[in-house]
């Protein structure tokens, strides 16, 4: 992590009322394509990590029976709130927690995070996905900044300063060592891309089973 957890929540706590007018198109492509292969159902809990003013979480909520949203910066979590207060929804909720410490406890269907990830190291993010993994998801959807070829710091979405983003092989290695199979591999850009990682996706049960 090129910066602290409290240097991180500072930073954004000071953008948080802006945050939600400066986003890219690329940002808007990749946090849909996370909603989408999200798909949550009417019975499924939701965890949001690095949830930010909950542009997941939210968009997520109609669709899930609960959506819990955790982040380190209280300015976010409280625009994220405000908007899950106008927007009337009740299923959602918004606390403190980080990738490796989410301070959740109980059942996870889908744990989804975006353009959060890549605050934290190569092995940080290990860690992050094995406590992901603990929690026993079906799936894990991972949008963020990751590179599909090699870091420029002179193309968008890599600040060197203040990220760490992975290569998509990196991030599928954690993953897949972490019990995940990998189901689908979506570039937005050759910075910003999508990975979605399943348990016992549909056809490997038989193959598990053999
Ligand atoms: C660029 S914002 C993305 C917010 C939101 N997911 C979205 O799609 O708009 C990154 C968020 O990650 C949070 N964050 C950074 N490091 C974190 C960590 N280690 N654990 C949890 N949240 C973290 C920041 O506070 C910030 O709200």
């Amino acid at each position: 992590m090129k910066k602290s957890l409290e240097e991180h929540a500072a930073r954004f706590d000071e953008k948080a009322g802006a945050y939600d007018d400066s986003k890219s198109e690329e940002y808007h492509a990749c946090a849909n394509l996370v909603v989408e292969h999200a798909a949550a159902e009417p019975d499924d809990t939701v965890l949001d990590l690095g949830t930010g003013t909950g542009a997941i979480a939210l968009a997520l909520a109609p669709d899930a029976a609960r959506v819990v949203g955790r982040d380190i910066s209280e300015g976010m979590l409280e625009q994220a709130r405000q908007k899950a207060d106008e927007a009337s929804l009740e299923n959602v909720e918004f606390g403190h927690g980080t990738f490796r410490e989410p301070d959740y406890e109980g059942p996870v269907d889908i744990v989804t995070t975006n353009f959060a990830f890549h605050h934290l190291s190569d092995d940080e993010k290990r860690e992050a996905i094995d406590v992901i993994a603990a929690l026993e998801p079906r799936k894990f959807v991972l949008g963020d900044v990751m590179f599909f070829g090699d870091p420029d710091p002179d193309d968008p979405f890599y600040t060197p300063a203040v990220d760490d983003p992975a290569t998509v092989g990196t991030l599928a290695d954690a993953l897949t060592d972490a019990g995940f199979s990998l189901t689908a591999v979506e570039r937005v850009h050759d910075q910003v891309g999508v990975l979605v990682a399943e348990r016992n996706p549909t056809g490997s049960d038989v193959a598990a089973d053999e």
